[in-house]
């Protein structure tokens, strides 16, 4: 299955996407999580993203599409779910020519929808582990030890971007430019479903199997 996750910052996009690998056979590709790696490695497209991540607009198309595009080619699977691209209209249409080119297309667009209180509340408490990237929340999804990785002991800490105003820069960003692309999905031929996502992460992951099961059993997928 070829699936797109959309949705705002701090939508749970990551969170569900931990979730469907646990359920189908897919690699998960974040173009967030591998910007991060490439500024962790001091690359040069890290350099480059920095200034445009920390500031909470976006890193350029051109930049972003050379990336992705590569990494899905670099899988060694065809089921993949895309979680932060595209996120411009014009990422969009060059993932549908990359995937043409190789004769493939999506599957299915997952829109998850989220008040913007409730995003605030996501990002203000999200904690992340600088060195395997697992995600916490002060409040919805605490760690065993307070402040410390489950995984591998490190102390947690709070994405740069997640101070309150980045979070305000990159919801103004999310409205302008990756608000459309719901919209370019709805006017191609890829399914796209919206998903009601103010609820805990277990029943926004519940509607999204049943969505995905819907689909398999009329068989379009
Ligand atoms: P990126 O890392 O993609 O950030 P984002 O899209 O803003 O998404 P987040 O990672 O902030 O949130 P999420 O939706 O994954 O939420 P999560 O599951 O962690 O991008 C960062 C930057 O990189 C961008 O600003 C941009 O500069 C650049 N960039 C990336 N892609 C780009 C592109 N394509 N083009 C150009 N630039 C690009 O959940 C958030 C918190 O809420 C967590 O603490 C979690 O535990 C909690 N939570 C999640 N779901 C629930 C739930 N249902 N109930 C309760 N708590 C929940």
């Amino acid at each position: 299955m070829r699936i797109v996750l959309l949705g705002a910052p701090g939508a749970g996009k990551g969170t569900q996407c931990k979730r469907l690998l646990a359920a189908y056979t897919l690699v998960h590709l974040s173009s967030g999580d591998i910007l991060r790696q490439e500024r962790s490695e001091g690359s040069d497209l890290g350099k480059k993203a920095q200034g445009y991540m920390d500031s909470g607009g976006l890193v350029p198309d051109e930049l972003i599409v050379e990336m992705m595009v590569k990494a899905i080619e670099d899988l060694a699977t065809d089921g993949f779910v895309l979680d932060g691209f595209p996120r411009t209209v014009n990422q969009g249409a060059e993932l549908d020519a990359a995937l043409a080119a190789s004769g493939k297309a999506l599957d299915v667009v997952l829109n998850l929808e989220v008040r913007d209180d409730v995003i605030y509340d996501r990002m203000s408490g999200r904690r992340s582990c600088p060195k395997c990237g697992a995600v916490y929340h002060l409040i919805s999804l605490k760690p065993q030890v307070e402040g410390i990785c489950d995984h591998d002991g490190e102390g947690l800490i709070q994405r740069r971007d997640d101070q309150l105003e980045v979070v305000e820069k990159r919801m103004e960003t999310y409205h302008q430019q990756t608000k459309p692309v719901v919209e370019y999905y709805q006017n191609s031929a890829v399914r796209v479903f919206d998903v009601q996502a103010n609820g805990d992460a277990e029943t926004v992951h519940a509607e999204i199997r049943e969505i995905l099961a819907r689909m398999s059993d009329s068989q379009t997928v």
